[in-house]
C-alpha cells in the first residue's frame, strides 16, 4: 500500500512526524512524504529533529503570501505528485491551507484520504480563520477521520458522518512531545539557561492567529505589558512567529521592555523544554493548548473561541479572550493567587497517551486487510 503524507507548516510537521516514523517501520506500507513548504525555516527545523527527508518539496514559500497563493501553488504542485507517486492513501493533519489543498488534490485524483486530527470545531466559521473552514472542507472529502478525542468524534457524528469511518486515536502531538521532552535538557540558547525558573515567574507567550492580527493582538500584548509592569517578579519569553505582522505589533507594544525576552521561533526541542520549565503559558496556538496540560502548566488561551474544550473542562486551560483587561486580569490572578495557580497546574492529558500514531497506522492496515 502506497501512503503519501503531505504537510506544510510547523504544527502539521510536528503532529505528522510520529505517523511518518511509524509508517516507515511497517511492512506492507510504502511511505512517501511531500511537503508544500508553506512554512520554510519553521518546517525545516521539525524535519531535522525527527530526521525526515521529504521525497518531494514543492517549496511554495514566499514571505507574506496570500491564502489564495498558498492554495493555488499547493494544488498545482500536488497534481504532478499524485500522478507520479500514485498513492493509495493520502494522510493530512489538521486545518491549514496545505491540508485543504492536499485533500482537494487527492479527491481530484481519486485517492482515498485519511484526516488526522479530525472533528475539532469551534462552531464559528470565521474563528479560527481560515482553519475552521479548512477542517470542515477536509472532513467532507475524507474517507477516514482520525479523531483525537471522544468529543471530536461526537462533533463529526452531529454533522452526519458515518460512525464506521471515525476512529478515536488520541492526538499525535503527545507522541511527538514524548519524543522531545527531557528533564535534563540544556539549551543551546544561553539566555534560556540563565533564566531563574524557580525563583521568578517565567511566562511563555506565543501569538500568531490570523484573526488576532491587528487590534486584538495589540490588546493582548498591552494586557501582558500591564501585568508585567505591576508584577516585578514576572518575566516573559516570547518566541515570535516569523510573520512580520506579529513581529511589528510586538515591537510597537513591548519596545525594549527589559523583562520581555523576544526571540526567534525556537526549534521544537528547546521550545517544548522551555514550556516544561515555564510557570505558565499565554497563547493563541492550537498545539500549545494540547501540550501545556501534559506538563501541568496552566494555559491562558488568548482567543475568542476554542475547538479544544477538553483542557478548559479539566481546569488547566482558561479561555481568556483578547481584551486587554481580560488578559491583564487572568495573568494577574495566576501570579497573585497561589490557589488559582494550583487549581490550574494539574498534569492531565485529555489529548492522548503517546500511542496515537501506532493506532492510526494499525487502523489503516486493518481497513485494507494488510498485515504490517
Ligand atoms: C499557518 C496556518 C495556521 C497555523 C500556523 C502555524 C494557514 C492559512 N495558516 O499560519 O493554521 O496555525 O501556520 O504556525 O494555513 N513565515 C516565515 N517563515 C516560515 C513561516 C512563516 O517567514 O517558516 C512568515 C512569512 O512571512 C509568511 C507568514 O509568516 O508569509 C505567515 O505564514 P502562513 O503560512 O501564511 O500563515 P501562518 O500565520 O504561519
Ligand atoms: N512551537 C515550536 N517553537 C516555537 C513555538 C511553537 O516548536 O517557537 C511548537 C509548539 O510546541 C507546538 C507547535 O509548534 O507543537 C504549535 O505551532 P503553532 O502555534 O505555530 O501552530 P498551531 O498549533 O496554532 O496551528
Amino acid at each position: 500500500m502506497r501512503v503519501l503524507s503531505v504537510f506544510g507548516t510547523r504544527p502539521e510537521a510536528i503532529k505528522m512526524a510520529p505517523i511518518v516514523l511509524e509508517l516507515n517501520k511497517r511492512e506492507g506500507i510504502e511511505s512517501f512524504v511531500a511537503v508544500t513548504g508553506q512554512h520554510r525555516q519553521m518546517l525545516d527545523q521539525v524535519l531535522k529533529i525527527f530526521n525526515i527527508t521529504p521525497d518531494v518539496d514543492l517549496n511554495i514559500f514566499a514571505s507574506g503570501q496570500s491564502l489564495t497563493d498558498i492554495a493555488v501553488k499547493s494544488l498545482r504542485g500536488l497534481e504532478d505528485v499524485m500522478k507520479e507517486l500514485r498513492p493509495d492513501l493520502l494522510l493530512v493533519q489538521g486545518d491549514t491551507s496545505t491540508v485543504f489543498a492536499a485533500a482537494l488534490s487527492a479527491f481530484y485524483h481519486g485517492v482515498e484520504i485519511g484526516h488526522v486530527e479530525a472533528g475539532l470545531r469551534s462552531g464559528n466559521l470565521y474563528s479560527p480563520y481560515p482553519e475552521e473552514a479548512n477542517r470542515k472542507l477536509t472532513g467532507v472529502l475524507a474517507n477516514y477521520h482520525f479523531a483525537p478525542t471522544q468529543a471530536n468524534r461526537e462533533n463529526l457524528l452531529r454533522e452526519g458522518y458515518d460512525d464506521r469511518t471515525i476512529f478515536v486515536t488520541g492526538n499525535t502531538v503527545i507522541d511527538a512531545l514524548k519524543y522531545v521532552a527531557r528533564e535534563d535538557y540544556t539549551f543551546e540558547e544561553e539566555l534560556l539557561n540563565h533564566l531563574d525558573y524557580s525563583g521568578r515567574k517565567v511566562v511563555l507567550l506565543t501569538c500568531h492567529r490570523r484573526e488576532n492580527l491587528g487590534a486584538p493582538m495589540s490588546h493582548i500584548f498591552t494586557g501582558v505589558k500591564r501585568a508585567l509592569d505591576e508584577h516585578p517578579e514576572m518575566d516573559v519569553v516570547f518566541p515570535m512567529h516569523l510573520n512580520p505582522a506579529v513581529r511589528q505589533l510586538a515591537q510597537e507594544v513591548f519596545q525594549d521592555h527589559p523583562r520581555v525576552l523576544r526571540i526567534d521561533p525556537l526549534d521544537y526541542l528547546p521550545f517544548s523544554n522551555l514550556m516544561m520549565r515555564a510557570n505558565f503559558v499565554v497563547t493563541d496556538s492550537g498545539g500549545i493548548q494540547e501540550e501545556a496540560p501534559y506538563f501541568g502548566k496552566p494555559v491562558l488561551v488568548v482567543r475568542e473561541e476554542t475547538e479544544r474544550w477538553e483542557g478548559v473542562e479539566a481546569g488547566t486551560a482558561k479561555l481568556v479572550g483578547t481584551q486587554e483587561e481580560e488578559v491583564y486580569r487572568a495573568i494577574s490572578e495566576l501570579l497573585d493567587s497561589e490557589q488559582s495557580y494550583r487549581s490550574m497546574a494539574q498534569a492531565i492529558n485529555p489529548y492522548g497517551d503517546g500511542h496515537a500514531a501506532q493506532r492510526i497506522v494499525d487502523i489503516i492496515l486493518a481497513q485494507k486487510g494488510i498485515e504490517g
